[in-house]
């Protein structure tokens, strides 16, 4: 009994791949400990898959694109699949939440937001299936030429650690809409969720082989599965500098990629703006999920006249920021590993020796486990927009202020970065709200609001290095898809 349940303890959760429908261990029988970011403490471990097990994946949704009724299926039973996962999700809300929150140390609200996102975007996908079609082309005299949406075929997903459900399920979602297979490798931080989102989707009705999950690290799994010949279409979400190595590894096959990069994303406050409204959105946009949130508005522009007034309420309202574990449910948790706290504390580091102005701190709950991976949230003043910590992605929670003087002066530093993510505007005047929202390079623009992370239905995706290709949102189906033309003579 002692020894039995000594061993429970040791191994944890010991999650599988699932491959074809059948929980896998790696070949290699190798495993790589998970630990909660809240304590440091190993409870679970993943295989450690690599390119043996990759094509074993790849393969099998390879056999159930080309032979398996999944293709064939009318669009409005894969559909009807895609919403029974989102009523399974949604029945399994506090497991999931709670495995997601324990896996990346997310605070449990964050979680159960995400659930809703969750199972949202596979209501929607499940709803849009039979509802995309092509298009007949007036052509030529004798003939008739429409278009067809067809699937890309084998799709693989390679998921980062900030949003794995999220992110997960606005792949899935497009992808299998749409009639492709998958072959899904979660980040090696946060696998967990995506393992028991595959088993949750096969008892949806989803059939064997349609939806692989691999789990390993990038440099093995990832790189074979982004490099693997068998696969049509790579989509990615992720650092700027993976992206380019997953993009590489995608051209040695000439496939089609959409890529969903970093972020350094502004919110322009002009000073006719509602700043009470605004305050809690600008700290939220940049707090939410600690600052790891590829569209956190981590750089805020302030128009000279109220700059004062907002960059002292800010502060105010980040010296009362408070970090701890996820189950305290405080306002973030734990970063995502200690190498993130690092890199984190490491670019505040040199900002500060930089000479740039530290105006507020948050803390860390004095009974936080002293092993977990927090980071005391940060907030500079008077930051020249040329300075690192507001050029760079900081991938945690780090917000910059900036002042400007005119419209014009708003708009060159808002797209003065590498990235073109997303944007927020505050104004109530109607012309500067529409002249900024256009002159902005960036995928998603909010004026009076943000909406970091949410929105199932709108188009979201990059300009410049923030990557390209779209998803979310109707778009998303295009991207996981062809077209295909068809022309008939007849004379
Ligand atoms: P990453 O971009 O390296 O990891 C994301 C995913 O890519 C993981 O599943 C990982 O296993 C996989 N991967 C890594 N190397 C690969 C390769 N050579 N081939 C194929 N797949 C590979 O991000 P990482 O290292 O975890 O975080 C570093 C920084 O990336 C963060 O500080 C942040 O700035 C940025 N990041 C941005 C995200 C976003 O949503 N835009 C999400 C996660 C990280
Ligand atoms: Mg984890």
């Amino acid at each position: 009994m002692g020894t039995h349940l000594s061993r429970t303890v040791a191994q944890g959760l010991a999650v599988m791949n699932l491959i074809d429908g059948k929980q896998m261990e790696a070949l290699s029988g190798k495993r790589i400990d998970v630990a909660c970011p809240s304590d440091g403490k190993v409870f679970a471990s993943i295989p450690a898959s690599a390119v043996e097990d990759v094509d074993m994946a790849v393969q099998a949704a390879r056999r159930a694109f080309d032979e398996g009724p999944w293709g064939r299926m009318p669009a409005v039973e894969r559909g009807r699949c895609l919403t029974r996962l989102g009523l399974l999700i949604e029945q399994h809300g506090d497991e999931l939440a709670a495995l997601e929150s324990r896996d990346t140390g997310k605070p449990i609200r964050q979680g159960r937001a995400d659930v809703t996102a969750t199972m949202r975007y596979y209501e929607f996908y499940g709803g849009a299936a039979d509802k995309i079609h092509g298009d007949t082309i007036p052509f030529l005299d004798g003939y008739t030429a429409l278009t067809l949406r067809e699937p890309h075929g084998v799709v693989a997903g390679i998921i980062p650690w900030n949003y794995p459900l999220q992110i997960l399920a606005r792949v899935a979602g497009a992808a299998l809409a749409m009639g492709n297979t998958l072959v899904v490798k979660p980040a090696e931080d946060a696998s967990l969720s995506a393992v028991r989102i595959a088993e949750l989707a096969l008892e949806a009705g989803v059939p064997a082989g349609v939806f692989n999950v691999i789990t390993g690290y990038g440099r093995d799994a990832g790189a074979a599965l982004s490099a693997h010949p068998l696969v049509d279409y790579v989509t990615f979400t992720g650092s700027t500098a993976t992206g380019t190595a997953i993009q590489q590894a995608a051209a040695t096959n000439n496939r089609g990629v959409t890529m969903e990069l970093g972020g350094k994303s502004p919110q322009i406050v002009f000073a006719d703006a509602d700043i009470e409204a605004a305050l809690p959105v600008l700290v939220n946009a940049v707090i939410q999920n600690g600052g790891q949130t590829c569209s956190a508005g981590s750089r805020i522009l302030i128009e000279q006249p109220v700059y004062e007034r907002v960059a002292s309420a800010l502060a105010d309202r980040f010296s009362k920021l408070v970090a701890g574990p996820h189950d305290a449910d405080l306002d973030l948790g734990a970063l995502i590993n200690p190498m993130q706290k690092e890199r984190v504390a490491g670019m505040v580091a040199a900002a500060e020796e930089a000479g740039v102005t530290l105006l507020a701190r948050g803390t860390v709950a004095s009974d936080a486990p002293s092993d977990g991976y927090y980071f005391a949230p940060a907030l500079f003043g008077s930051v020249d927009p040329g300075q690192a910590i507001a050029q760079e992605e900081v991938f945690g929670p780090v917000l910059t202020v900036t002042p400007f003087g005119d419209e014009a002066d708003a708009i060159r530093i808002a797209n003065s970065t590498e990235y073109g993510l997303v944007a927020g505007v505050w104004t109530k005047d109607g012309a500067r709200q529409h002249r900024v929202a256009k002159r902005v390079r960036a995928g998603q623009v909010f004026v009076n609001g943000y909406g970091a992370g949410g929105g199932i239905e709108l188009p979201f995706g990059g300009f410049k290095k923030s990557g390209h290709g779209r998803e979310k949102g109707f778009e998303a189906l295009y991207d996981m898809s062809a077209t295909k033309t068809v022309v008939f003579n007849h004379g």
